[in-house]
């Protein structure tokens, strides 16, 4: 079994089918409800760069951290020339040590915090952040909510054809552990009518807002918002993802 994020890279833009431009805009939206006007941005678990893109686009200088070498080679291919305003790390966001480095503002968009499975692994990344944040600044993230990890991932299974792949995406809700682990299965096409099996394996946790307001208090954040995305308003039963808001106290 392969890492997360190891063959999925090469067709995780194809499968996403996300509104980048939207989810970008919505982030914006919420620095600007709570004061912020930022410069310099750090985004952790920046994947292939998507939302990367658009704040590039907009003018931002962004350091953008990801564990995953495959996605951020697909990051560096699209995003290489704005290479005056953008510097692409490889690094655990657990193990961040940027301590020269001055933001205005840091986010993770995407259920990046999702893959921090234990209270260490938060405490060591919220505390890295701070260390490179301006006081007051703010940390924008959000996070698979019970209800899609639960129900909607839960136990069930999808499969697509492609032209030139074919994928199968089985989840498998662990009630014990509170995580969902999703195996992904490639078959990818090779000489002669062939083709290759690669699987990897994800690993989701379930964090319960007061969990998180607990991991950020202990860090010196705040929890300044928490809204059902991507709206403004708190979360629903049924919302599929939870944005939270934080600032780093001064
Ligand atoms: C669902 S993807 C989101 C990518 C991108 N932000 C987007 O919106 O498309 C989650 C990303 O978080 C990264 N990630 C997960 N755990 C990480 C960690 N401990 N340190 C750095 N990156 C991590 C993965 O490699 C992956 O690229």
């Amino acid at each position: 079994m392969d890492l997360a994020y190891s063959n999925l890279a090469q067709y995780y833009d194809r499968l996403m089918e996300a509104d980048y431009p939207a989810w970008a805009r919505y982030i914006r939206s919420l620095w600007q409800m709570f004061g912020s006007e930022p410069k310099r941005i750090l985004e952790l678990g920046c994947g292939t760069g998507n939302v990367t893109e658009v704040l590039l686009g907009w003018g931002h200088i962004i350091t953008a951290v990801d564990q995953s070498q495959p996605m951020l080679e697909e990051a560096r291919r699209k995003l290489g020339r704005h290479s005056d305003r953008l510097q692409l790390i490889n690094k655990d966001m657990r193990d961040l040590a940027l301590t020269d480095q001055d933001f205005d503002l840091a986010i993770c968009a995407c259920d990046g915090f999702n893959y921090l499975l234990d209270r260490d692994s938060w405490t060591r990344t919220l505390r890295g952040i701070a260390g490179c944040v301006k006081p007051g600044g703010l940390l924008l993230f959000d996070l698979n909510s019970a209800w899609k990890l639960q129900e909607l991932y839960g136990q069930n299974s999808y499969a697509e054809l492609y032209e030139d792949f074919a994928y199968f995406w089985d989840n498998h809700w662990e009630p014990d552990t509170g995580q969902c682990r999703m195996e992904l299965t490639f078959f990818v096409p090779e000489a002669e009518g062939l083709y290759q099996r690669l699987c990897e394996e994800h690993r989701q946790k379930l964090w319960l807002p007061e969990d998180v307001n607990g991991f950020l208090r202990d860090t010196g954040w705040v929890c300044r918002g928490y809204f059902g995305f991507p709206g403004f308003e708190p979360p629903q039963p049924e919302s599929e993802r939870w944005q939270f808001v934080a600032s780093l106290l001064a």
